[in-house]
């Protein structure tokens, strides 16, 4: 089970299956918004899809795959995070997230990854961690900007969003970067 807590008010804990009519909730709640930018957003039309959502989640976060987590603000369900894929044999894993909307604008993404990254690189044993995002996704693009990642480059149409082929950039931070820039 993966917990962390990041400040007095935000914790990042994996989702249950008695979480899956929430998460549901707030993702339908924000439909139009997160569609423009998450891909799966459309596939999950039902309480029943997020409740596999999870089951598999689990399975893939028991396999050291990937993990799915919800953001908690002082107990209140606002948003999501993860990790798309560890690469245990390369030490990377790259980060993924979407907050509700009503959320923007707090920080509460920049903190969240800020505490991802240390985790994975203080207790996981991590050398570089990504972040994805489409280039046209100014606010995604901002944390990692934020946080200090590099740009090492932009991948050309390499996600299909609502019919549209987009490119993506790839930030990275490496461990040394990191230790440099928090110590
Ligand atoms: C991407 C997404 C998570 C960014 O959310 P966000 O609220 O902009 O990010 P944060 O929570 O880190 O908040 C940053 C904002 O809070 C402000 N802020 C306030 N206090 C802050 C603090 N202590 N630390 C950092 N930022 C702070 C920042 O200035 C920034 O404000 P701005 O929007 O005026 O520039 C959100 O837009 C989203 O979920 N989008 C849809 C899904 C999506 O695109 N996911 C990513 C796919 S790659």
């Amino acid at each position: 089970m993966f917990q962390l807590k990041v400040n007095d008010e935000i914790e990042v804990r994996m989702f249950e299956e008695s979480d899956a009519e929430t998460v549901f909730a707030l993702v339908d709640r924000n439909r139009d918004y997160l569609r423009e930018w998450l891909i799966w957003v459309d596939r999950s039309d039902t309480p029943e899809v997020t409740r596999q959502f999870i089951r598999d989640s689990k399975r893939r976060y028991e396999n050291k795959e990937a993990l799915s987590a919800g953001i908690w603000l002082n107990g209140e369900l606002v948003g999501a995070t993860g990790v798309v894929e560890y690469e245990w044999h390369n030490r990377m894993l790259e980060i993924g997230y979407w907050l509700s909307a009503d959320q923007q604008g707090k920080g509460i993404m920049t903190k969240v990854v800020s505490a991802l990254i240390d985790d994975a690189f203080t207790n996981l044993g991590m050398n570089r961690i990504e972040i994805h995002c489409a280039t046209g996704n100014v606010r995604s693009r901002a944390i990692p900007k934020r946080l200090g990642f590099r740009q090492d480059g932009v991948m050309r149409e390499a996600g299909l969003l609502n019919g549209q082929f987009v490119d993506k950039v790839i930030y990275s931070m490496l461990a040394s970067e990191w230790k440099a820039q928090t110590s």
